[in-house]
């Protein structure tokens, strides 16, 4: 089942689809990797795992149209059925969310649809909050809106910072997020009319 993963940084989701596909858990097929930073680790991640990987930085771009259709046709190269986005910290535009429709999945370390955007830990604690956690959602063009696969919580406890609930997040994340793409990749898992479906039958 062909897959394209999009990253901008470590790449530690990444490397918990790598793993779990070179365990047999998950029956995909990492076709590339593309960040669009260079110096982002994940992309090394990809070259251990004999991963094609590429760096497509969008600063060399004059527009966000721009990048993003050069991202596409990158992407289309390999032909997957489904896009992960795994820690790309870029916002997509209409087009290239409308492109990808149905077959676009993005993490994000919150309970949506509390705290879209950016440094959700911190705003998670500053509002007093007792539990956190982590969604796997649909891509569609407004920002982490789409519609949600799954998530995990956990609790947040006196003593924690943003960065000890990040730790706690980031277990998480590497429990659903493969699991999500393995309801997906075996046709379990679908957008219809917007919203996710999952077939449950074994
Ligand atoms: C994760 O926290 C994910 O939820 C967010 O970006 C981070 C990526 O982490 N979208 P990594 O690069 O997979 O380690």
């Amino acid at each position: 089942f062909p897959v394209v993963v999009l990253i901008s940084g470590s790449g530690s989701n990444l490397q918990a689809l790598i793993d779990q596909s070179l365990q047999g858990q998950l029956d995909i097929d990492i076709k590339a990797v593309i960040s669009n930073k260079a110096s982002a680790y994940g992309l090394e991640r990809a070259s251990q795992a004999g991963i094609a990987n590429h760096a497509l930085d969008h600063k060399q771009f004059e527009s966000r149209e721009l990048f993003d259709q050069a991202l596409m046709s990158l992407i289309d190269q390999y032909q997957p059925k489904l896009v992960v986005l795994a820690g790309f910290m870029r916002i997509l535009t209409e087009e290239f969310t409308r492109h990808y429709e149905g077959r676009m999945l993005n993490i994000h370390p919150s309970l949506l649809p509390k705290y879209k955007g950016l440094n959700t830990h911190q705003r998670a604690i500053d509002a007093g909050e007792s539990e956190h956690g982590v969604s796997v959602h649909f891509v569609t063009s407004e920002l982490d809106a789409g519609s949600v696969v799954l998530q995990a919580s956990t609790t947040i406890e006196a003593d924690d910072t943003a960065d000890s609930l990040a730790q706690k997040v980031h277990a998480l994340e590497h429990i659903i997020y493969p699991l999500s793409v393995k309801w997906f990749s075996s046709g379990r898992l679908k957008l219809e009319n917007g919203q996710a479906t999952f077939d449950g039958a074994p």
